[in-house]
């Protein structure tokens, strides 16, 4: 029987750092669950010089891949450096060397997954990639196993740590501009967004890129993954309608509060009649709601399977020990089996084609703000163009008046309308003469 089984990691930042700090300071414990020592032979860095916050035996680091690719005492190489490449082609080159993956990178997985493992497979090998999404939450293992007898109807999830962050941090401080303005005070803008996501960078929630987090991305390659594997068909990140936080303003914070609702960055894939809808946005959530209430780097996700009913998955999304937690638990998964002798690998059969519709196929209530000239009649051509594309208001509420620029601002929330008249309806408005921006538009969900 093996007695130890060789890890070597790509990367050593957030993630790998974690997972090497994990490895060393619970070996023991993990010897005695797995049947053998997972010793990390090499881990390999783009920059032997960076201070490392975890020290591993010398002669380990090095700044050549190969290396690692080559090490017959490896069996498992753990990819966390991210993105498509060169992380794509050093995976490819541990599978050709006979070795097992274990990766938490999402782009990869979500842009080539069912091919990778094709290729694994073909060779009596595995690529695990829990970490992938969610952090710490056990979701890719909970989705190719436990609810596999289910047929999924739906998963609503926040899904990135970083702009639930973000966003949180933002309603706190829309919650105390509409605390001061009720006392009669101007709130100052403290640069919510912009700190909020140094913080973020700070903490190691953020991706190395962080357009990835605060434009969508991130969490559209984790929607991809998810609906992959719940709905059994391909579901690929180009299939995703995606919208990010940046152009969310202070004021939408303070009007979501003001009418109960609370911002949240949702990613979203429901079974329709026609296909599977999936979309990436930010939305008025009502304030009720179990999303609502995960804040700060917790993510959140919820499944709607036809023999479980709902099922909700909570936890911490990002960060050095969630993640490590679920790369680790990959590598002891992947360990027992070697030291079993184990031959079965685990599968992602695609069962059907089910089309990925795009968002015209959506029905939703709608938020929008509007900035426009402050005088008589111009609700009256909103209304008017809002109707002429089949677009009921719900509710409007024209806020002060900037008197400086002549300007007020519309605070208008419809009843459910297809989202193919609603940006027809916007396209007109904008296009009015009295209109100075759109400057918001939001699904309100639930
Ligand atoms: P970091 O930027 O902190 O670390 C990246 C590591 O990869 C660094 O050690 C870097 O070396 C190394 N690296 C980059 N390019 C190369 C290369 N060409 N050859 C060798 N080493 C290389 O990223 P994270 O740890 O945050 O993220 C890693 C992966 O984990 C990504 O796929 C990310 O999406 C995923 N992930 C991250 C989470 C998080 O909370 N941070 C959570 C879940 C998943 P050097 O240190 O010398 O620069
Ligand atoms: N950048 C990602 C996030 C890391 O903020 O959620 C976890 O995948």
């Amino acid at each position: 029987m093996k007695q130890e089984i060789g890890v070597g990691l790509i990367g050593l930042g957030v993630v790998g750092g974690g997972v090497a700090r994990a490895l060393l300071e619970r070996r023991d414990y993990f010897a005695r669950q797995v049947g053998a020592q997972l010793v990390v032979r090499r881990a390999a860095v783009r920059d032997l010089q960076k201070p490392r916050t975890v020290e591993l035996p010398p002669g380990t680091l090095t700044d050549n891949v190969s290396e690692l690719l080559d090490d017959p005492g490896i069996d498992i190489i753990v990819e966390v450096i991210g993105g498509e490449e060169p992380a794509g082609t050093f995976i490819r080159g541990a599978l050709k060397a006979g070795k097992h993956v274990v990766t938490a990178n999402k782009e990869l997985i979500a842009k080539h997954g069912p091919e990778l493992l094709a290729e694994a497979h073909s060779r009596g090998l595995d690529i695990m990639f829990e970490a992938s999404v969610g952090g710490g939450i056990p979701l890719i293992a909970p989705l190719r196993r436990d609810l596999l007898a289910n047929r999924i109807s739906s998963i609503r999830a926040i899904i990135n740590g970083t702009t639930n962050y973000i966003v949180t941090s933002m309603a706190s401080e829309g919650a105390m501009a509409e605390a001061l303005r009720k006392q009669g005070l101007e709130p100052v803008d403290r640069g919510g967004y912009a700190e909020a996501l140094a913080s973020a960078q700070e903490l190691g929630y953020a991706e190395p890129d962080p357009t990835n987090d605060v434009e969508g991305y991130d969490a559209a390659y984790k929607l991809a993954i998810m609906a992959s594997l719940g709905f059994r068909t391909r579901v690929r990140p180009s299939d995703i309608h995606t919208e990010g936080i940046t152009r969310l303003g202070a004021r939408d914070f303070q009007y979501a509060q003001e009418l109960g609702y609370v911002i949240k960055l949702l990613a979203i894939a429901e079974r329709t009649d026609g296909g599977i809808v999936a979309r990436v946005a930010p939305v008025f959530l009502p304030q009720s709601e179990p999303l609502a209430k995960v804040d700060g780097v917790y993510n959140a996700v919820q499944i709607e399977g036809d023999l479980t009913g709902q099922v909700l998955l909570q936890g911490r999304g990002a960060g050095a020990d969630p993640t490590s937690s679920a790369v680790v638990a990959d590598l002891l998964d992947l360990s027992h089996g070697i030291v079993l002798g184990n031959r079965e690998r685990k599968y992602w059969a695609l069962e059907s084609d089910t089309p990925v519709l795009g968002l015209d196929a959506l029905e939703s209530r709608y938020y929008v703000r509007v900035t426009v000239a402050d005088r008589s009649g111009v609700l009256a051509q909103i209304a008017q163009t809002l109707g002429d594309h089949g677009v009921s208001i719900a509710a409007v509420n024209q806020k002060e008046a900037n008197e400086d620029d002549q300007t007020a601002e519309l605070v208008i929330m419809t009843h459910r309308a297809r989202e193919g008249a609603m940006q027809n309806a916007l396209r007109d408005i904008a296009a009015l003469s009295v209109v100075v921006q759109v400057s918001s538009f939001l699904r309100v969900e639930g």
